[in-house]
């Protein structure tokens, strides 16, 4: 690339930095969304994927409809959301859950399981139908929350397509399960059903990890594939907010990329099963309360 080149591609870059901080702002002033903590170079690349999306030639472009047109919002939401699942994702995690988080949950009344970021609801039919085997189900409250009410909706319905099942039945048998993951769901056309019988217990919400507050006293949360998308002090909050969710001696689980070390709230916790990321609040000896 010539000296010429390379400098305009500078400032093109510049100019677009400018486009998405101020897009950002948009996003937080118009509609109350606040993504000025999230990681920059992934977010900057989804805002731009956005833009190619809508076919904006630029980001100022799509700052204009987010600001004008009210129905832009939910599409914006969705394309910063990245609400990608998969069932039983990571299948030795489940396994490491029923095996190692289920028995002393089993101790307690009541379970309340906080999932949060559920996305369009993989995980939260994996985490029903592991309960239900363990025969934990029938006690257990399932908060399941997410910002984007595009994917809470599509979740609640429990519909996805069927060419996922192969794989999921896989992670579903790799993750202990004792059934086939075909006695969970209806098969029609191209589309797979969850039973909504493991919906029973579970009340999906709109919850936003950076504007809002702890929401309910949790004795596992769930949280994958959420904190990478945040800056570190974006993270440290989020992470505080699980602690102060947590009952003592509930258990914490993050997504295999992510995890407590360097964290402040690291002390508060003691890992469980650190390469799986399962944290038990206080120490190793914290008692149930
Ligand atoms: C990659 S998905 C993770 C889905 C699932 N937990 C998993 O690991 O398979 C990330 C989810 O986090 C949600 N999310 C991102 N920022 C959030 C926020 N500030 N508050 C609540 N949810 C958020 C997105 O909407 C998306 O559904």
């Amino acid at each position: 690339m010539s000296k010429a080149a390379s400098k305009a591609k500078a400032t093109d870059t510049a100019l677009e930095d400018i486009e998405i901080e101020l897009f950002v702002r948009a996003l937080k002033l118009r509609h109350g969304y606040d993504f000025t903590q999230y990681a920059p170079a992934s977010l900057r690349r989804r805002v731009l994927q956005l833009a190619h999306a809508h076919h904006a030639d630029t980001v100022s472009a799509l700052t204009t409809r987010l600001l004008h047109e009210p129905d832009f919002l939910p599409l914006v939401l969705e394309g910063l959301s990245v609400p990608v699942s998969e069932m039983f994702r990571d299948p030795d995690v489940f396994k490491a859950l029923r095996e190692q988080v289920f028995p002393v949950l089993a101790s307690y009344p009541q379970i309340n399981v906080w999932q949060a970021g559920c996305a369009h609801g993989q995980e939260v039919y994996s985490l029903a139908i592991l309960l239900e085997e363990a025969g934990l189900y029938e006690r257990t409250q399932i908060y399941a929350t997410d910002f984007n009410e595009a994917a809470l909706k599509h979740a609640q319905e429990g519909i996805y397509p069927a060419k996922e099942a192969q794989l999921w039945s896989r992670n579903y048998l790799a993750a202990g399960g004792s059934h086939t993951l075909a006695d969970y769901y209806s098969a029609r056309y191209e589309l797979i059903k969850l039973d909504q019988r493991l919906r029973r217990n579970v009340i999906f919400a709109n919850h936003n990890l950076v504007t809002d507050e702890v929401f309910c006293e949790a004795h596992l949360v769930l949280c994958r594939n959420v904190l990478i998308y945040f800056s570190d002090p974006l993270q440290d909050r989020t992470l505080a907010l699980f602690r102060d969710s947590l009952v003592r001696g509930g258990f914490l689980c993050l997504g295999t990329r992510e995890s407590l070390d360097f964290a402040p709230s690291a002390t508060d916790f003691t890992p469980v099963d650190a390469a799986r990321r399962i944290y038990r609040l206080g120490s190793r000896n914290a008692g149930k309360e």
